[in-house]
Order: C-alpha cells, then sequence, then structure tokens
C-alpha cells in the first residue's frame, strides 16, 4: 500500500486496553499515519472497550465464551475485519488463539513484553512474564513484534527493544520500563509495513531499506 495513505487497523484487546491507547496516541500526535476502523474485545466486560469508546472507536464484541471451536470464532472474527477493510490487524493484549485464513498471513501482528522466543507461549502473559524474567535472572528483558501464527508468540518476529532489568525490580517496575519500550516498539513495526519494507523469508523479517 501507498505509504500516503492511512493505514487501516483493527485492534484485538483482552484485557485494560493500554496498547490500545498507545496506538490511539501515537494517530493523535501524527506519529503514525493510520486509523483504527475497529476495535474488537473478547469479552464483554473488558476495561479497554471504554478506552474505545473514549476514542470514539467503533468496536464489536465477539466473546470467546460464545463459541465452542477456534474455527468458529476465528471465522466470526475475520468476517467483522474483512467488513471493515482492516489492511493490518494488530492483538493488543489479546489472549486467543485465531485460526489465521491465508488471506491474513502476515497481516497480524502482537506485541509480547519480553524478548522472544524466550518468556512465551500458552499462559504466558501479564505479570507472569515479567515474573518469570526475574526469576530467571535475566539482566535485560525487553518487548517483541512479531507477526501471528496458529501458536502463541511463535510467528516471525518484527521489532525487538530491550531495557535493562534492575536488582530490585517487581514483575510491576519491570512491566512499566518494558511498556516504556513497548510505546515505540508497536508504531515503528505498524508504520515498517505500511510502507511495505517487511520482507518475510521463512523465520527471518527483513526491513528494506529506502
Ligand atoms: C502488554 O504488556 C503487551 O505486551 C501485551 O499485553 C500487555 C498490554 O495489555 N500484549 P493491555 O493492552 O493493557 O490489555
Amino acid at each position: 500500500m501507498s505509504a500516503a495513505r492511512a493505514i487501516n487497523l483493527a485492534v484485538l484487546i483482552s484485557g485494560s486496553g493500554s496498547t490500545l491507547q498507545n496506538l490511539v496516541d501515537h494517530i493523535a500526535a501524527r506519529t503514525l499515519n493510520a486509523q483504527i476502523v475497529t476495535v474488537i474485545a473478547s469479552r464483554p466486560d473488558l476495561p479497554g472497550i471504554q478506552r474505545a469508546i473514549d476514542a470514539k472507536l467503533p468496536y464489536a464484541i465477539v466473546d470467546r465464551r460464545q463459541f465452542a471451536e477456534v474455527s468458529s470464532f476465528s471465522a466470526n472474527v475475520f468476517d467483522h475485519m474483512d467488513r471493515c477493510g482492516a489492511d493490518l490487524i494488530c492483538c493488543a493484549g489479546w489472549l486467543c488463539l485465531l485460526e489465521i485464513p491465508t488471506r491474513y498471513d502476515n497481516r497480524i501482528m502482537n506485541i509480547h513484553p519480553a524478548l522472544l522466543p524466550s518468556f512465551g507461549g500458552k499462559g504466558m502473559y501479564g505479570e507472569r512474564v515479567h515474573r518469570a524474567v526475574i526469576d530467571a535472572g535475566c539482566k535485560v528483558s525487553g518487548c517483541t513484534v512479531h507477526f501471528v501464527d496458529a501458536t502463541y508468540d511463535t510467528g516471525p518476529m518484527i521489532v525487538q527493544r530491550a531495557c535493562p532489568v534492575l536488582d530490585d525490580d517487581t514483575p510491576q517496575t519491570l512491566a512499566h520500563r518494558v511498556f516504556d519500550e513497548e510505546r515505540q516498539a508497536y508504531p515503528h513495526a505498524i508504520r515498517l509495513f505500511a510502507e511495505g519494507r517487511l520482507v518475510v523469508d521463512g523465520r527471518r523479517v527483513k526491513v528494506r531499506q529506502v
């Protein structure tokens, strides 16, 4: 797509929506040339929905608990994406596995609050990630933006940013420092995608120079 046109984003949330808010803030500050065409929430009672309402964004609830199978849930999510004309889907604290139709291959991103491939996988979200990093004695942590594939946190990595782990860190203080990196990493990855600069080559995502 042309870098001149604002990219259409769909944002998927399962929690407090701080990642959604980050994207909203970057768009408002004109540091991200994008528009959010829909927000999808995986439950009706998520605090993140209020952020969508406050930002006057269209949103829909596709309640994961209403679907017995990943396939029927996914079909519902992607039908909605098709109707909204999303160029790129951004998982933003989204906790549900998706069965991805080929038309969305390499068009779905996620941000994970650690340096993958460590500290990812099923059940590794929120404070658990930062607790595991501290307990392992890591000296650095950070965040990873990656394309989404069929399993948790395993898709090709696009952008990583690192930060120190300090001796007196708690999961909360580390989460805060990592989130400062996330604020930059996600918009950066989206910009690269919008500019058509990401080339997926097996497990590697190469960034074309301009
Ligand atoms: C962030 O740590 C992000 O890395 C992960 O979810 C956290 C934000 O959740 N994917 P939320 O956006 O506040 O729900």
